[in-house]
């Protein structure tokens, strides 16, 4: 799909394909295009070329409101003149949810957002954090089959973030909604993505699961820009004493060009392989993946240089 503005910026020739009950997370910097996936997506913005496919129909033709998808924008859109109640009562009021039924809906979804009791309260009158919270919530009071996060988390403190990040996980699985979330925060993309898109001026970089980008980026760009990493030159060896041909390379592999990365990483995947590795110790390992530990502290002994071949 390509998308480009007047101006040429944009996202050119891109291609993604997202499973249902998937959360996939476009990581980049300011600039890259998440934003204007996300409003093809939604039907916000038209694709020049290429199609978007919602359940195998193409989404082309159809405004927004057509579209089985919800967006929650970079910049909240709240409804200014409405209560919360009242913004969150309009999408339901459309698809002429009974009035008892948005009551009950609404009221659980405010408990959800940790936000009981403001029903009655104007945009106005609530913080950044706050009105995005509200306008997670309704988005997600509309249970769409996709649903499309703009940076739905960057006004909020780390803690309420972590804990939205955790609800939205469960609300996600529990509803099997697709999710297209965008950030440019990697370690909320770490900890939160079924499959990351590490984007680069309106191009893919890489897609994979966090461990795989982590652990394999495909570039230098991939591995500055997913996490804190020290590149250090590899000197050519030499093999001293050594019975001619130990080192050589099989037959038939590529020559890795001469640079080590070296991570913050759980020694796990790495240990036992020690191809490729070479001894250090470990200062700290600073991941915040599903169902990985996270590590703090000094400790010896576990491998720290790794071979990442960029
Ligand atoms: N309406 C527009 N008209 C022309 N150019 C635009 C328009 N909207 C965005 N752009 C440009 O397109 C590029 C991609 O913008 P986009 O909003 O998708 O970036 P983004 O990755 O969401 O960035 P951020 O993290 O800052 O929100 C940028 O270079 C931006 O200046
Ligand atoms: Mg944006």
């Amino acid at each position: 799909m390509t998308m480009l503005y007047k101006s040429g910026d944009g996202v050119k020739n891109i291609n993604l394909s997202v499973e249902k009950g998937e959360l996939v997370t476009l990581l980049g910097p300011s600039g890259c295009g998440k934003t204007t996936i996300l409003r093809t997506i939604g039907g916000f913005l038209h694709n020049q070329s290429g199609q978007v496919l919602i359940d195998g129909v193409d989404v082309a033709g159809l405004p927004p409101e057509k579209r089985p998808t919800a967006m929650v924008f970079q910049s909240y859109n709240l409804w200014p003149h409405m209560t919360v109640y009242e913004n969150m009562a309009f999408g339901l009021k459309l698809r002429k949810v009974p009035k008892a039924e948005q009551k009950r809906r609404i009221t659980e979804m405010l408990a959800l957002v940790k936000m009981p009791g403001y029903d009655k309260k104007y945009p106005t009158q609530m913080s950044g954090g706050q009105q995005q919270r509200i306008a997670i919530g309704r988005s997600l009071l509309l249970q769409p089959d996709v649903l499309l996060l703009d940076e739905p988390f960057s006004a909020l403190d780390a803690k309420i973030r972590s804990q939205m990040r955790e609800e939205l996980r469960k609300i996600q699985t529990d509803l099997n909604i697709t999710v297209v979330f965008v950030t440019h925060d990697q370690e909320e993309a770490m900890a939160l993505s079924d499959r990351i898109v590490v984007m680069n001026k309106g191009v893919f970089e890489q897609i994979g699961s966090p461990q795989d980008i982590y652990n394999r980026p495909v570039s230098r760009y991939v591995a500055d820009f997913i996490g804190e990493m020290n590149f250090i030159e590899k000197k050519r060896r030499r093999h001293h004493g050594r019975p001619p041909g130990e080192h050589r390379r099989p037959k038939g592999r590529r020559r890795r060009p001469g640079r080590l990365c070296a991570q913050h990483h759980d020694a796990g995947p790495l240990s036992g392989d020690d191809g490729g590795h070479r001894r250090g110790h470990r200062e700290a390992v600073h991941f915040g993946g599903r169902g990985r530990p996270v590590q703090k502290g000094r400790r010896r002994g576990a491998c720290l240089w790794r071979k990442a071949g960029i």
